[in-house]
């Protein structure tokens, strides 16, 4: 087996702290059974053929494994893994020398890839489709125009909204899938995995406490898992039960649903400035002080798939459900 390169720049940090957590194979990876399906027979059928993976667009809400499914990918294509973002490369010059620098085979890891400037997604095209950049030499009349020979790479595309990529980017993949939110006895596996890693008891139903009220995320569960062990050691004999899950989630306010302070506040927001709405997204998020674009990409997907809220054309409107939640 080569040696593999795992080579980050800005994510290298959250690279780092969840990497200890990271299924290394599908075999390992819990949920997505959709897109692990598929992905196992495209990944069987490229080392088949000895060729590298076609694209892969990945979309979905934050924490549902995107990057986890990447590294995945390149173990499982025994491949390096170069990982980078959108808004980490500024210049077309900067993209053609990644691509440039790449192996034959090796992914390229592209998180946030909807935030890549319109030049710099220029020089994808022609490297996702042909394998080559062009690139211009000299200026003004003088100036001509080179092509290059890339590896044959593959892209791996990470994005929250597929919607905000353009159409020429989008069609230029081969494999499009989107990550679903995580069933809570999926969750429930993946918090007993995550507790057997760190060494730590845990009993079925404290594990299953964590997991409901994790929102389908597993980030969100393994970050849950960590605070519970926290108190399980402070204040308990280190084990975790329902009883000291209860206890750590309920001073982390974080509610049976899973719902934190921000969903909360978006909900009464809504109930008591907007009579229940419909209310537009951007009044909503100026009336909490959030970002709009996080409401939509981090809060609203998980409140809209519980049946909290709907949206309507003319804005959002709060559910009976999110009434009874709140005991209104
Ligand atoms: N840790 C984080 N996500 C996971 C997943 N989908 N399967 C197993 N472990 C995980």
């Amino acid at each position: 087996m080569k040696k593999r390169v795992i080579s980050t720049d800005i994510l290298e940090e959250d690279y780092k702290i969840e990497n200890s957590l990271r299924p290394k194979f599908l075999t390992d990876y819990i949920g997505q059974s959709k897109a692990k399906e598929n992905l196992k027979v495209y990944i069987e059928a490229a080392k088949a053929r000895g060729e590298a993976l076609d694209h892969v667009l990945l979309y979905g809400p934050p924490g549902l494994g995107k990057t986890t499914l990447a590294g995945i990918i390149a173990n499982e294509m025994d491949v390096n893994l170069k990982i980078t973002s959108g808004p980490a490369i500024e210049k077309p010059g900067e993209m053609a020398s990644i691509l440039n620098n790449l192996q034959d085979g090796d992914l390229l890891f592209v998180d946030e890839i909807h935030r890549l400037n319109r030049q710099v997604e220029e020089v994808l095209y022609p490297a996702m489709e042909d394998y080559v950049i062009d690139i211009v030499i000299g200026k003004g009349a003088s100036a001509k125009s080179i092509r290059l020979d890339l590896p044959k790479f593959t892209l791996v595309g990470a994005t929250t909204r597929a919607g905000m990529l353009t159409a020429p980017l989008r069609d230029r993949f081969g494999v499009i899938h989107r990550l679903e939110f995580y069933t809570v006895e999926e969750l429930k596996e993946i918090v007993l995995r995550s507790a057997a890693v760190f060494k730590v008891k845990i009993d079925e139903q404290g594990a299953l406490e964590i997991a409901r009220r994790s929102r389908g995320t597993p980030r969100l569960a393994n970050r849950l898992l960590k605070r519970v062990r926290d108190f399980a050691q402070v204040k308990y004999d280190g084990d975790i039960t329902l009883e000291v899950a209860n206890f750590a989630l309920d001073l982390l306010e974080v509610d049976k649903l899973g719902l934190d302070n921000v969903d909360r506040s978006m909900l009464m927001a809504m109930i008591d400035k907007f009579g229940g709405g419909p209310v537009g997204i951007e009044t909503l998020a100026v009336s909490i002080g959030e970002d709009s674009g996080t409401i939509e990409d981090v809060y609203e997907p998980y409140l809209i798939q519980n049946g909290l809220i709907d949206r309507t054309p003319r804005g959002r409107v709060v559910t009976d459900k999110a009434y009874l939640h709140f005991g209104l």
